[in-house]
């Protein structure tokens, strides 16, 4: 652990449980406790057998795998020699049930719009997709990156591009053109797709002008497909760019699947680690599959009738696994919104809960944030007795936002379910089980079937109930990643040589209770967790950097009412201190600069000018003392490895 965190001391006492009511629990896909626990035991002592017997009855494969799990983390490989498509399970194989009209995407644009796709519908529009694929010359394993709004087009793109074997890489909408091409470059995309523009809070997000900026920097694109959108101006370049509706005019909807190895690379997903550049997880097919359609399951206790709406983007892992791949594969109706949860108005997510008769609702504490400070009447305006199940994901949540979920949005009906897992792991990992758990407020509960985590020291040892440790993963898992792209040695690096290779850990501090009841407490690298996403200080540090005016730059997250962590820059600048509306001037420009290179999402909430920062003898910034101040907090530790004392008395005084 870096110096800042060696201690993690848990403040929370929360002893308030809320168990499920009887008539959850008896028509829940795992009912009670001794379900979880034979499961839960059987994948821990038989993990091949575990797992290898729902992957034959819940699966449909082209050629049956000779071995369930091959090898030790952290290159275990699971279910090789066998033949699956993702786009096979998720489609075809429903159109041959019941399930063929029933709906399988029911989407919203912000302006209101619905568009209705039926499994039948959805495959006839992934077929033809695919050809166009194929037509461009696409090929198994070639790299394609998405950058898309929330349209149905968006989960038409994922599905052609598991059908052919092309491997996706989905880059959220608030990232940059520099951010665009980062990823381009790193994962050598042959072909982009986006769309002129999405619709945000009433807004026009200009998607191809952002793509159009990435260009210069993305060599290995050759072409780029265009969606039309929100009808905007679009410079189309000769040769290059194609509209999406002219290439599917007299696309034919015969591609069948292609058989792919069990290990084939579905997708990458570029997320922040606390050096270096973003890191490409990669996630492959069959394993990640069979996470992610029995995880919906569990979890959200999905059934055929149930309307369940996921409001996350599906350019973060929430999305691809619990917006597409996990419902889908369920043959589950799966909604769909592309913009904003205030327009028109505040009460927009409640008015298509009741609208639409949602029964599972799955959203982040962030959000949950927002609503509380919105102010009830936006939801008591609603009908939301739809509602049977709610869920959180993203971070830590507040006990205090949990009771208002539970009793504002849940009318204290509705079990929920605090799902962890992370962008690496590719499904949720620690959550209750609707239908068994006893939740506690802010706290994801026990670990999910072929999940066993342990907490222990930096140096691996176990520690006891309530004690605060380091989580670790102590046994592989189907939907794990299987490396970062293209660099091996850095995933093995990240994940597992701080306990030897023996065990997974990805950066968080937790503990268990006296029940086994998980509690996690949050990061504890240099990664920011800003509304529910990870970003990293090192990047928005060089962002700054790479403005002229800045000679050296230190971020550290502190407590943000919405945002969970807010963002706090230190900036040294190359020339004198400003001060008054000059200093306010460049505190403006920088915010703009670090916009532009990452993103909206990586927007500063605080620029403060100094003269030094506070570093060890060795010339580490001290980044506690930091957050101290960021937070206005006294520095409570120890600060005799501080090189030059007077730098904290002179970084208070830029306190605002
Ligand atoms: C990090 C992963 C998983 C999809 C969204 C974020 C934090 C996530 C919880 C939770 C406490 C949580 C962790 C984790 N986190 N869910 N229920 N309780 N913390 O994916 O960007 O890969 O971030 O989010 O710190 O490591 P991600």
């Amino acid at each position: 652990m870096s110096e800042n965190s060696s201690a993690i001391q848990s403040v929370l006492h929360e002893t308030r449980t809320f168990p499920p009511s009887e008539e959850f629990s008896k028509h829940a896909i795992i009912s009670s406790e001794e379900q979880y626990e034979q499961m839960w035991n059987r994948a821990k002592d038989d993990p091949a057998g575990f797992w290898g017997d729902i992957a034959q009855t819940e699966l449909d494969w082209f050629k049956m795998y000779d071995s369930v799990m091959d090898g030790k983390m952290p290159n275990t490989k699971w279910f090789t020699g066998g033949k699956i498509n993702v786009s096979y399970n998720c489609l075809d194989r429903h159109l041959t049930t019941w399930r063929k009209n029933k709906a399988a995407i029911i989407w919203e644009g912000e302006t209101g719009e619905v568009r209705t796709f039926t499994y039948q519908q959805l495959h006839h529009e992934v077929c033809k997709f695919a050809s166009v694929l194929d037509k461009l010359g696409v090929e198994a394993g070639d790299r394609v990156t998405l950058y898309m709004p929330m349209i149905p087009e968006l989960a038409i793109a994922m599905l052609a591009c598991a059908r052919v074997g092309a491997t996706h890489s989905i880059i959220f909408g608030g990232f940059s053109a520099d951010a665009i091409a980062d990823r381009n470059h790193d994962a050598q995309s042959k072909l982009v797709i986006t769309a002129d523009g999405g619709w945000r809070r009433g807004k026009e997000v200009p998607l191809k002008v952002n793509v159009d900026a990435s260009m210069e920097k993305s060599p290995s694109v050759e072409k780029v497909i265009v969606v039309r959108r929100t009808g905007g101006d679009v410079n189309m370049q000769d040769g290059r760019d194609y509209w999406w509706h002219d290439l599917m005019e007299d696309a034919v909807a015969d591609r069948e699947c292609t058989h792919l190895d069990s290990e084939h690379p579905l997708f990458i997903l570029y997320t922040s680690g606390s050096t270096g550049k973003p890191k490409g997880v990669l996630h492959t097919t069959a394993g990640y599959l069979l996470g992610t359609t029995m995880t919906s399951r569990w979890v959200f206790d999905l059934k055929a009738e149930d309307t369940y709406w996921c409001t996350a983007d599906i350019g973060w892992i929430t999305g691809h696994s619990y917006i597409v791949y996990g419902p889908l594969s369920n043959g589950a109706t799966t909604m769909m919104y592309e913009g904003a949860p205030n327009w028109p108005d505040e009460g927009r997510f409640w008015e298509m809960i009741e609208r639409h008769k949602v029964n599972i609702f799955y959203t982040a504490p962030t959000a949950i944030r927002a609503f509380i400070k919105w102010g009830d009447q936006w939801p008591e305006q609603h009908d939301l007795s739809s509602l049977r199940l709610l869920g959180t994901v993203g971070e830590p949540i507040n006990p205090e936002a949990w009771m208002w979920y539970h009793k504002m949005i849940g009318a204290e009906r509705c079990p929920i379910v605090d799902t962890w897992w992370q962008t690496e792991t590719g499904g949720i990992m620690i959550s209750p089980l609707p239908g068994v758990t006893a939740t506690k407020p802010g706290s994801c509960t026990k670990p999910l079937p072929g999940v066993v985590p342990a907490i222990v020291t930096e140096k691996g040892e176990p520690l006891g109930p309530n004690e605060g440790g380091l989580l670790v993963m102590t046994q592989p898992w189907p939907h794990m990643l299987r490396t970062l792209y293209g660099d091996h040695e850095r995933f093995v690096e990240t994940y597992f040589a701080k306990f030897d290779g023996k065990y997974y850990f990805a950066g968080d501090g937790a503990r268990k209770d006296e029940d086994g009841y998980y509690w996690v407490m949050g990061r504890v690298d240099d990664v920011l967790n800003v509304s529910g996403h990870r970003l990293s200080t090192m990047e928005i540090e060089s962002a700054l950097v790479s403005h002229e005016s800045v000679a050296e730059a230190a971020v550290v997250g502190f407590p943000h009412d919405l945002k969970g962590e807010g963002i706090c820059c230190f900036v040294i600048p190359k020339g004198e201190v400003a001060s008054g509306d000059a200093a306010v001037a460049a505190q403006k420009e920088l915010i703009a600069h670090v916009r532009n290179q990452i993103g909206a999402i990586a927007t500063p909430d605080q620029i403060r000018f100094t003269s030094a920062l506070p570093k060890t003898r060795s010339g580490k910034i001290m980044r506690r003392l930091l957050r101290d101040i960021a937070a206005g907090r006294e520095s409570a530790g120890d600060t005799t490895t501080l090189e030059d004392y007077s730098v904290l008395a002179k970084l208070r005084d830029t306190d605002e």
